[in-house]
């Protein structure tokens, strides 16, 4: 008995909520899934009213919904979020959520909702629960915002984006005492008065990116954790000076005119900082310390108030020992401080790629045993100092790139530190390399030492003539030592010792070409990324049939045919081939039919590619019938050759037999009837 109750009673409970008596996936319109209506994009001009009631999701996006009338929501109780993007959206009746008392998450991206803020602003303030609302794209200024925002709070988490906000005074975000997370980028935003933000005691992450900001001045959110103000006009950042513990975790200041360091919380918890693509320098090395102090004015309202700032004091920045990431590159730096990194005892991503540096020192101990990646690529070094005492200096550091610069050397002894190292890129520095045991001194880089790198990049340096032993005891799997013409002149033999380790290896423009030195790829078996353009190779290295090749670069040689049984073979493993600026045989083209004929094989310049026949370069994509019937020809010729070479010989000889015959006629008979005749017996 008590089980029919039990049941009877789940059976209305379903009936109730509507997810029991229909089955869910069978909406005219909408798709439905667990307590989800899915309505976009079916042109709906008003919410549909026949959605199961216990509906607690519904996506009404990219519909015609023009006004969202009184009580449209009211049969569903228990919804909790509701998304109506890009529906031109212009008025939200006051009376709209009647009966929804329930829903937290609200989205009105991309509508017209500046048409009538007011009267949808009154609709919004009966929403009690409303946790999150997205009101991104909707033409809104600051006065809009505020009356659109006024009774709303219990808000968490607040989207004005893509609108048309331009300045922010204490009037603007009342009443907001819960919010978290608000985004404002994408606006006109160009002044922020002191106290904007005063009324958000919870906020954690302000997102104020692509705007008009042009300083940050008395920066005091204590409690902000995340703040992004890239992409603005900010030429100065100060943070108060005060003692005041700052919560502050990111800063993106990244795409603004930064001139100078920002001025930030002596106290905080930066772990990521963010100051790529501004005009960052440093000056003391240009003014002398006397003169490095500026006096700013502060104007509010009627009061001026006069600070004088050691703006260029380089050694006095804030605590930043929780610094993990720091970005200056595209800056201006021609130099570091002295001591620049002294406390910065966290930091593992540091890059200053893009930059004018001639040298950099780091005397910092603690700064080099925690460096995971060190980029200092597109700079002018010509000289980099590392306190290598310690011996857990640079016991961390996994990827160091150096190119673009002018180092003719590295610090000596740099890879007996480096146990972790796997990447290294030196290219575009005019180095030398040294086999181990040679004298070299520091202005040669002796690789052999570095066992740990997987991955080295050598491109552009002018190499000499590679030495035999130049990779002894490494283990390199991706190797470039593209536009090195002179480096490979003597063949592949200085590769032999990574020959079982290379996957990936570049060898363009390096001077190989297979008629002078031997091009032996047999035991490079594990290779599936070889790159060989630009080499004058006439003939292709049979030994890569025996690969397991899945890229393949051959532009830019002097191959006349590649060979067909080779081509195939290669082709079962190979994904993508490279193949134009070669002078191939427009009459020897079987290997571009197997190549071309595969599923496989891409030919990624297939467009490209050119064959000569009789000096002319034709697409060998689009060949002309009538070159394909020449080349006929010109195979056939030989045996027409042959032909018309023997045929007067023959007919030579029978003319001269059939003469001969018939002048001897008489003669011959004679004999032949004189021998018949003796020997016949009557
Ligand atoms: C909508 O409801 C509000 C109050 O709930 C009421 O003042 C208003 O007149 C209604 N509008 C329409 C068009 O019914
Ligand atoms: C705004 O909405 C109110 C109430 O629905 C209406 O009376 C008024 O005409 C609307 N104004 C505009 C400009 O649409
Ligand atoms: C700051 O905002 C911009 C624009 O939305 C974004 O691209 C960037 O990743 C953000 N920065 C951080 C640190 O999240
Ligand atoms: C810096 O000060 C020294 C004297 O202390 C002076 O000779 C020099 O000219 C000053 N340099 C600049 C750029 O003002
Ligand atoms: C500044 O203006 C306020 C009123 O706006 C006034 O009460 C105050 O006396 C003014 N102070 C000065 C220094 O002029
Ligand atoms: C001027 O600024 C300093 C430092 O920011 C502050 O201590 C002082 O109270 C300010 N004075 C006025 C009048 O606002
Ligand atoms: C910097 O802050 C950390 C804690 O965040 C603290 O342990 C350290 O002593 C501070 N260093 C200095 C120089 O104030
Ligand atoms: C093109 O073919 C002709 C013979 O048909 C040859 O003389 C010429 O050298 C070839 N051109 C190149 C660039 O190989």
């Amino acid at each position: 008995m008590a089980l029919i109750a039990l049941s009877i009673f789940v059976w209305i409970a379903f009936l109730d909520t509507g997810w029991g008596s229909k089955p869910a996936a069978y909406h005219s319109l909408c798709r439905l899934e667990e307590r989800t209506a899915d309505c976009k994009g079916k042109r709906l001009s008003s919410v549909s009213q026949d959605l199961p009631p216990g509906t607690m999701e519904l996506f009404l996006d990219a519909n015609v919904i023009q006004t969202l009338k009184n009580a449209s929501l009211v049969r569903y109780q228990v919804l909790q979020s509701l998304s109506l993007c890009e529906n031109g959206l212009e008025l939200i009746e006051p009376g709209a959520f009647l009966g929804t008392r329930s829903l937290s998450s609200l989205s009105l991206a991309n509508n017209a909702l500046s048409v009538n803020y007011s009267a949808t602003a009154a609709a919004l303030g009966t929403l009690p629960a409303l946790r999150k609302l997205d009101l991104s794209g909707n033409l809104l200024n600051e006065a809009m915002m505020a009356t659109l925002i006024q009774d709303l709070s219990s808000l968490e988490s607040l989207s004005l984006a893509w609108n048309s906000i331009m300045r922010l005074d204490d009037s603007h975000l009342q009443n907001l005492p819960r919010l978290q997370h608000l985004d404002l980028q994408h606006n006109y935003i160009f002044e922020i008065e002191t106290g904007a933000f005063d009324g958000l005691r919870w906020l954690q992450q302000l997102n104020l990116a692509y705007n008009y900001i042009p300083c940050m001045v008395e920066f005091d959110l204590t409690q902000l954790r995340m703040l992004n103000v890239s992409n603005n006009q900010i030429e100065w950042f100060l943070a108060a000076e005060n003692d005041a513990a700052f919560e502050l975790e990111t800063l993106d200041l990244s795409y603004n005119q930064l001139l100078f360091f920002p001025l930030l919380p002596k106290q905080n918890k930066l772990r990521t900082l963010l100051l790529m693509h501004n005009q960052l320098n440093f000056y003391n090395n240009i003014f002398n310390d006397s003169e490095g102090t500026v006096q700013l004015l502060f104007l509010d309202g009627n009061i001026t108030n006069i600070t004088t700032l050691d703006l260029w004091a380089e050694n006095h920045h804030s605590n930043l020992s929780s610094l993990q990431f720091l970005d200056m590159s595209w800056n201006q730096l021609w130099y570091l401080p002295e001591r620049f990194f002294e406390g910065m005892s966290s930091l593992a991503h540091l890059n200053l790629n893009h930059n004018c540096l001639e040298t950099l020192q780091i005397q910092e101990s603690d700064l080099l045993s925690t460096l995971v990646d060190l980029d200092l690529s597109y700079n002018q070094l010509q000289d980099l100092q590392m306190n290598l005492d310690h011996r857990s200096s640079l016991a961390n550091l996994r990827t160091l790139s150096l190119s673009t610069n002018r180092l003719r050397g590295l610090p000596a002894k740099i890879f007996t530190h480096t146990t972790k190292i796997t990447t290294l890129d030196l290219s575009k520095n005019p180095i030398k390399l040294c086999a181990s045991n040679a004298a070299g001194g520091s202005s040669c880089i002796d690789i052999s030492n570095a066992g740990s790198i997987r991955n080295l990049f050598l491109s552009g340096c002018d190499l000499e003539i590679l030495d035999t032993h130049i990779f002894q005891g490494t283990s390199i799997a991706h190797l470039d030592l593209s536009d090195n013409p002179r480096s490979l002149l003597d063949g592949l033999g200085p590769l032999k010792d990574v020959a079982q380790s290379l996957q990936v290896l570049c060898l363009r423009n390096t001077g190989l070409s297979a008629a002078r030195t031997n091009m032996d790829f047999s035991a490079f078996q594990k290779l599936v990324n070889l790159d060989l353009s630009e080499n004058s190779l006439a003939t292709f290295p049979e030994s890569l049939a025996g690969l397991e090749l899945q890229i393949l670069d051959l532009r830019r040689n002097r191959l006349h045919a590649l060979p067909q049984h080779a081509m195939q073979k290669l082709g079962k493993s190979l994904h993508e081939i490279y193949l134009s600026q070669n002078p191939y045989d427009c009459c020897q083209l079987g290997w571009w039919d197997a190549l071309h004929d595969s599923d496989t094989v891409r030919i990624l310049d297939w467009n490209q590619v050119t064959c000569n026949f009789s000096s002319k370069f034709i697409r060998v994509a689009n060949l002309p019938e009538s070159v394909i019937q020449n080349c006929k020809w010109l195979t056939a010729d030989m045996t027409l050759l042959h032909l018309v070479l023997v045929l007067p010989t023959c007919l030579a000889l029978l003319v001269a037999f059939v003469i001969i015959f018939l002048t001897f006629r008489q003669r011959i008979l004679q004999m032949v009837k004189s021998r018949y005749r003796r020997s016949s017996p009557y």
